[in-house]
């Protein structure tokens, strides 16, 4: 994948630029990385903090060839790459909280929010945006309970475009293989090596009715797997998955 990267200052969303930009026919592999988001976007319609310098705001323009539900596994490629890429710079611990937050220390580090694009019917383009806590010494109360930076856990300052080349050059990798089979086959392995939620109880917030089960790891779409009380395995899709006793944040 050639990476076209495109700086900002500051742009409302890197994630609403690069859907622009996509509009207009910029290729698979831009990347567009911001200093600073006015109207930084997570997922349910949430905000996402986002002030001047210390986090990494990106957002990298795909075009896959596939079929819609094809696609959505292409954000736990991007979780992967995270945890990768900070192991590959010396930041072990990490691990992802399924679908795609990357934690530390039981608080979230990183948030991935991917949007696709139809058109005619078929895919035009899948945004992947990434947020990561980078070198913030705290955060604004609201989240301060939640939200951590690698270098509150680490004391470690990191160069946020080291650490963007690392993740981007550890995702291209994911994709190609990920594109051979459009499915978790060859990556499923690497993924429950990171993991959090894997053997550990979990509340899965359905929208029909929660309830409670082990999360067993995924499957080759990305849904997680739970084993409710009565034997039976669920295959989450969507909603919410809560993980009791081990992140301060759910
Ligand atoms: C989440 O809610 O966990 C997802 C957060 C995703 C935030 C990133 S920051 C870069 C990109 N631009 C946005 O507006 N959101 C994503």
């Amino acid at each position: 994948m050639n990476i076209k990267r495109i700086d900002y200052k500051e742009i409302d969303s890197t994630n609403l630029e690069a859907a622009r930009l996509a509009t207009g026919g910029a290729a698979e592999g831009t990347l567009v990385v911001a200093d600073a988001q006015t109207a930084g976007r997570g997922r349910r319609g949430r905000q996402w903090e986002s002030p001047q310098g210390a986090a990494i705001y990106m957002s990298l323009i795909l075009r896959p060839e596939a079929e819609p539900e094809r696609v959505s596994g292409l954000t736990l490629v991007m979780a992967l790459a995270v945890v990768q890429a900070l192991e590959k710079l010396g930041l072990s611990g990490c691990q992802i909280k399924w679908p795609n937050d990357i934690v530390m220390n039981r608080k979230k580090l990183c948030g991935i929010l991917t949007e696709l694009h139809m058109e005619n019917g078929k895919v035009s383009d899948v945004i992947i945006g990434v947020g990561i806590n980078v070198n913030q010494e705290c955060f604004i109360s609201e989240i301060a309970s939640t939200a951590t930076s690698i270098y509150v856990e680490t004391g470690r300052r990191i160069d946020k475009d080291v650490l963007i080349d690392a993740v981007i050059s550890a995702f291209a990798q994911n994709y190609s293989i990920y594109q051979k089979t459009y499915d978790m086959t060859n990556l499923r392995e690497d993924y429950h090596a990171f993991l959090a939620n894997r053997n550990h109880e979990v509340r899965v917030l359905d929208p029909k009715g929660e309830y409670e089960g082990i999360a067993l790891g995924i499957n080759l779409r990305g849904e997680l797997l739970v084993r409710k009380q009565d034997d039976t395995i669920e295959e989450v899709y969507a909603g919410e998955v809560s993980v009791r006793g081990i992140y301060g944040y759910i």
